[in-house]
């Protein structure tokens, strides 16, 4: 994680940088800093917590200099304290780094014998001094880096500053992204698009292993043996003016509102609504007719969309789906084969998990596709086919509308599956489709019950522990409220397959543990009242998130209840998302925690 941003530019480059490290907060928020050249000289400032102190420093004693680097941090390795805030500097060198560098002990170790000091507990610091040590021993800016860059284990995208050098800034990038921007007699480097979006549109994405020499006249790129390389300009469609909450709170709340429309948009796209059936564009690269198995990767809230899809691709299709968390997809030796299609789901397109996934996958030749919601990104530029969630920009941390447009484009991928393997019949297709198309005013409904939402989490704020179960497709849903409640609140929460609670979980239950019972009135739900009927037994306080048939039928076991309108299977995941968003968003308030930037997390997760 962490935003990194360079600036060679022709008016003072601190204000630009502080403006780019606003769009950059979403990948860490534990510190911030910049650094410039002064008469030549590197100057820094830096602030621990949020950028807003980094800019009260920068009012106090404002910094001078055109040319310039940046970095918003999420702490990996050293307490998020000023001095372990980036810029790093030894001597005529300054970095910022986004990664780990996973050999920083011996380098140190090695720095340290060669009787450099160092002052800070990160793995950065050793770059600044391996380069400085390289300098001093009379090689250029370039062959230093060029000689310390093979040198370094792990994963970063730098950003260097050199003494005396008002002209230059060097970049590289191996496993975490890095863009360089085009100006009229300006240069920028920057961690993504929207870091440089205030700046230009004019775009150069590094490949793995690249590092650019930048001047104000443009950027000399080279690959990792140094060979010069060009690589394309594109225009970035990001546009330049900061998000704004409109008239929310929240970011957050925005996002889970926006919902109605963001998956119309979404389902609109991919599915024909005429024709009733799905219509997803480039699903041919997928092979979906020649599956034996579907590999879907994802972390987090991208991971609980792929769980649900499952049911999906194996009810409507057919077609089984190996599914896994992406930090233990890619350590665990999977066969892959040429045979095979794997899909990837992520909002940020950045993870470093499920990017070093399709890379696994890729590498042993299997059909790429990758769900993402910010078409330039890494993920989005390696597979094969992309298939975009039209949910806009999401700044709020925790994920929600991304969420709910994944499984919009998940479920037309799974009909799309389902008729090219011949098991959808067309009637069926027709009305799974018909009911698809209920989802946008079905959302706009579920939001029409935030008002007793907000009731009933009050009493939650003053919980310790809460457990959510659910069956089917509205598992992967208590385990995402769960992360949710947990993530925002800080309230420890875990979620449940509802059958597994006698197996050990129901040892939790008392008077004090309140039991979120996610179930819509379909096949199962007799099985979850029996399992809600257990939880009364012993004491549990349930709230039970329903259907009007639902709310009839649960007996008395319940002592509150979400009612949303009776709607249809396929549906029901996607809209018994927003409750479930909605209960973490509202105990959060009333916890008052940081909703948009909770504590020692990140939106953009790019180290392992
Ligand atoms: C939780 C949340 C995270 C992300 C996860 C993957 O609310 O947002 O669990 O879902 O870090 O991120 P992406 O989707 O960007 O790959």
């Amino acid at each position: 994680m962490c935003g990194i941003v360079g600036i060679l530019g022709d008016i003072e480059a601190a204000p630009r940088i502080i403006d780019s490290l606003k769009r950059l907060e979403y990948r860490g928020y534990d510190s911030a800093g910049v650094a410039t050249l002064v008469e030549g000289k590197i100057v820094r400032r830096r602030a621990e917590g949020k950028l807003r102190n980094l800019e009260n420093s920068l009012e106090n004693a404002p910094l001078s200099g055109t040319s310039g680097i940046g970095h918003t941090r999420w702490a990996t390795h050293g307490a998020p304290t000023v001095s372990n805030a980036h810029p790093h500097q030894a001597g005529a060198v300054s970095v910022v780094h986004n990664g780990i560098i996973e050999n920083y002990l011996d380098l140190r170790d090695e720095i340290v014998a060669a009787g450099a000091i160092l002052d800070t507990e990160t793995d950065t610091e050793v770059v600044a001094h391996l380069i400085n040590i390289a300098m001093a021993e009379g090689m250029s800016p370039k062959e230093a880096v060029a000689h310390v860059l093979p040198r370094l284990k792990g994963a970063f995208a730098l950003a260097l500053l050199f003494e005396g050098e008002e002209n230059l800034l060097i970049g590289a990038r191996k496993g975490s992204p890095l863009a360089v921007g085009h100006g009229e007699g300006e240069m920028f480097l920057g961690s993504d698009a929207i870091a440089l979006s205030p700046f230009t549109d004019r775009i150069t994405y590094l490949e793995e292993g690249d590092w650019a020499v930048v001047t104000r006249s443009g950027a000399e790129i080279f690959d990792q043996d140094n060979n010069k390389v060009i690589r394309p300009e594109s225009r970035s469609s990001v546009t330049s003016s900061l998000m704004d909450k409109g008239n929310y709170k929240h970011f957050m709340a925005k996002e889970i509102h926006e919902q109605p429309e963001v998956l119309g948009h979404t389902l609109s796209r991919y599915f024909d609504y005429s024709a009733k059936t799905a219509r997803v564009d480039g699903a041919q690269a997928l092979k979906f007719k020649d599956l034996s198995r579907l590999i879907v990767t994802a972390c987090g809230t991208a991971y609980l969309a792929g769980l649900v899809a499952k049911y999906w691709f194996e009810k409507y299709a057919r077609l089984p789906v190996e599914i896994d968390i992406a930090s233990e997809f890619r350590y665990r030796e999977t066969p892959v084969g040429e045979r095979d299609t794997a899909l990837f789901i992520s909002q940020s397109g950045e993870t470093a998990d499920t990017l070093a996934s399709l890379r696994y996958c890729k590498e042993h030749g299997a059909a790429i596709g990758a769900i993402v919601n910010v078409p330039e990104s890494t993920i989005a530029r390696e597979a094969d086919m992309v298939f975009p969630t039209i949910a806009g920009p999401e700044i709020g941390v925790a994920s929600t509308k991304a969420f709910t447009c994944q499984l919009a484009v998940l479920a037309a991928l799974a009909l799309q599956a389902g008729r090219e393997r011949g098991v959808l019949s067309p009637e069926r297709e027709h009305s799974l489709v018909a009911e698809l198309t209920e989802v946008p005013s079905l959302a706009l409904k579920a939001l029409g019950l935030e008002a007793d939402i907000e009731r009933l989490s009050q009493p939650l704020s003053k919980a310790n522990n809460a457990l959510y179960l659910g069956r089917a497709t509205n598992f992967p849903l208590a385990l995402e409220g769960a992360l949710k409640l947990k993530e925002l609140s800080y309230i420890h929460a875990e979620g449940y397959a509802a059958g597994e609670l006698k197996h050990g979980p129901i040892a939790l239950i008392d008077e004090n543990m309140p039991v979120f019972v996610i179930a819509p009135y379909d096949g199962i739900y007799e099985k979850t009242v029996s399992n809600m009927q257990e939880v009364a037994a012993r004491g549990g306080n349930i709230v039970l998130i329903t259907d009007q048939r639902g709310a009839r039928e649960c007996g008395n076991a319940a002592q509150n209840t979400v009612v949303l309108p009776d709607m249809s299977d396929i549906v029901a995941p996607i809209i018994y998302a927003l409750p479930v968003q909605l209960i973490a968003y509202h105990t959060a308030v009333f916890m008052g925690t940081d909703v948009d930037q909770p504590r020692n997390l990140a939106k953009s997760v790019t180290v392992e």
